[in-house]
């Protein structure tokens, strides 16, 4: 009965039916003498089905199946959940070259964390805005200091465009950090982490394919399936076996306390701490859609926020997202994932919209843990835009008034929860921000504002959220919760 469900694989993969862009041709007995010589490193052109073209790529790990070679290969500046175990037929041998030298390695420096860990100063200058919105264009004098705010976006303007992040995680970080769910990654340059090492996972209603390699025990990574139960997470190696464990297992819902429930659709709260078995099974389901981040084992430090959504069977895990019991550095969350099934649906912004609610309540600004991912960044980008455009969007002259009132960066900081540098990235990334007269403007037009305006389908409804910060830090009401 379970085989019969829906089988979600991400990405999709098409067939190889169309003629290649550049025919690879009979391997003839002068390519046939590379073959030998192919080794981990080397770089070889490979058909790449999601661009129906050869795409350079680096070959990671060679195996042997049924007597025939497989290359486990990476293709050159694309994520690696796209990498895959490929023939020789998919690759232009002609051009294969061998590996380059240690000192040109491959790997690029992360950008991604530069973008939003800068320091911004704090709003000093009142505003001298008597700016009126223009046409179709409204206009909002930034009353930030001009100067410490003009440096601040000459490095924001130096940000580089979003890239493969796949690419850059590569530094040697020490494998021996001991607490849980960081952000390092342990790939050196033959490590076994580089290669996907589960096939497929079976988990409630969907079978989906893994994206990168998660440290499941060892005799799990020969098995087809990997079946998963989508209450306590608890992993199978076959159907039998989860069958077995489904008539013992009571849970139709996470462990911990439902702290958020609107129409179907629920947080809960577990402590890892408290429920470690089960934030340990999270995070290694987690890690095999997380490339950035170094699976510990010690989850006490985090609370782990599980989304779910209700129907007769149960409450269906869609995403989680954990944080810091305590942060430092302002971080308000630390890994976010929604589950393949349930991606580009919204429940990525609506979980990134629970977080900062969760940082308002606790009278804090907040920040994700860095570095991103490429789809965190995306996601982080839309959701801090969307949240400014409607900051913006309410804040509006006083009755009988023509001028708006003075606004900072500051301001904009504490009416969204959002870090300082966080807000400043994404009003340049949307290019609104400009220096006009001494003073710092945004100039929003109606359409980019109209494409901002209550696009999300899914949104946070605090009185649905049962929920008191062990620490409340600043009065609650400095924020607007709605
Ligand atoms: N391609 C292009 N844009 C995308 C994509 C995509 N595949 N996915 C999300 N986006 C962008 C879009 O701008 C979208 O807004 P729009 O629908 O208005 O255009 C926005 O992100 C949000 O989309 P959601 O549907 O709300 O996000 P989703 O539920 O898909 O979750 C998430 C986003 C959590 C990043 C998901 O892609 C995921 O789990 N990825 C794997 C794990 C991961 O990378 N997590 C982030 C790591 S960084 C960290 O943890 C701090
Ligand atoms: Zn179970």
């Amino acid at each position: 009965m379970v085989q019969k469900m829906p089988i979600v694989t991400e990405p999709v993969q098409t067939k190889l039916t169309e003629t290649p862009l550049e025919p690879i041709g009979p391997l003839d007995t002068k390519v046939m003498q590379y073959l030998p010589k192919m080794a981990e490193g080397c770089r070889v052109p490979v058909f790449m089905d999601d661009q129906q073209a050869f795409i350079p790529a680096e070959i990671v790990s060679i195996r042997e199946n049924a007597g025939v070679r497989e290359f486990y290969i990476h293709y050159v500046n694309y994520n690696r959940r796209l990498d895959e175990w490929v023939k020789t037929d998919r690759m232009n041998l002609k051009e294969l070259v061998p590996p380059p030298s240690a000192s040109s390695s491959s790997s690029t420096s992360n950008n991604v964390s530069q973008e939003i860990s800068r320091t911004v100063p704090s709003a000093t200058t009142p505003s001298t805005s008597s700016d009126m919105p223009l046409g179709n264009t409204t206009t909002f004098v930034l009353s930030d200091d001009a100067e410490y705010l003009n440096s601040d976006l000459t490095q924001t303007s130096a940000i580089s465009p979003l890239t493969d992040c796949s690419t850059t995680t590569m530094a040697a970080i020490p494998p021996t950090k001991t607490r849980g769910n960081g952000n390092n990654h342990h790939s050196g340059v033959h490590s076994v982490t580089k290669v996907k090492n589960i096939d497929m996972i079976h988990l409630g209603r969907y079978f989906i394919k893994p994206w990168y390699f998660s440290p499941y025990p060892e005799e799990l990574t020969s098995c087809p399936v990997v079946y998963i139960c989508e209450f306590c997470l608890k992993y199978c190696k076959d159907v039998d076996a989860i069958k077995r464990h489904r008539t013992k297992c009571t849970l139709i819902h996470p462990p911990g306390n439902e702290i958020y429930r609107n129409g179907t659709t629920s947080f809960f709260e577990v402590d890892g701490r408290k429920n470690k078995a089960y934030s340990h099974n999270l995070c290694l389901l987690a890690k095999l859609f997380l490339d950035h981040k170094t699976l510990y084992y010690d989850t006490d430090p985090f609370m782990f926020y599980i989304l779910t959504e209700f129907d007769a069977q149960g409450f269906h895990i869609v995403g989680y997202f954990s944080k810091d019991k305590e942060s430092n550095e302002d971080y308000n969350l630390s890994c976010i994932l929604t589950l393949p099934p349930y991606q580009k649906k919204g429940y990525g912004h609506f979980m990134i919209e629970f977080s900062y609610t969760l940082s308002k309540l606790e009278g804090k600004i907040g920040t994700p843990e860095k570095p991103l991912s490429d789809l965190g960044l995306l996601s982080y980008r839309r959701y801090w835009s969307e949240a400014l455009m409607e900051a913006l969007l309410n804040h509006k002259p006083k009755d009988g008034d023509l001028d708006y009132p003075s606004l900072s960066i500051n301001d904009l900081s504490e009416i969204t929860a959002i870090k300082k540098e966080d807000v400043l990235a994404a009003l340049q990334n949307l290019n609104v921000i400009r220096y006009q007269q001494g003073s710092y403007v945004l100039s929003i037009t109606k359409d980019l504002f109209d494409s901002y305006h209550d696009k999300r389908r899914l949104r946070v409804n605090s009185k649905s959220l049962v929920w008191t910060p062990k620490l409340p830090t600043k009065p609650i009401n400095q924020f607007q919760i709605k």
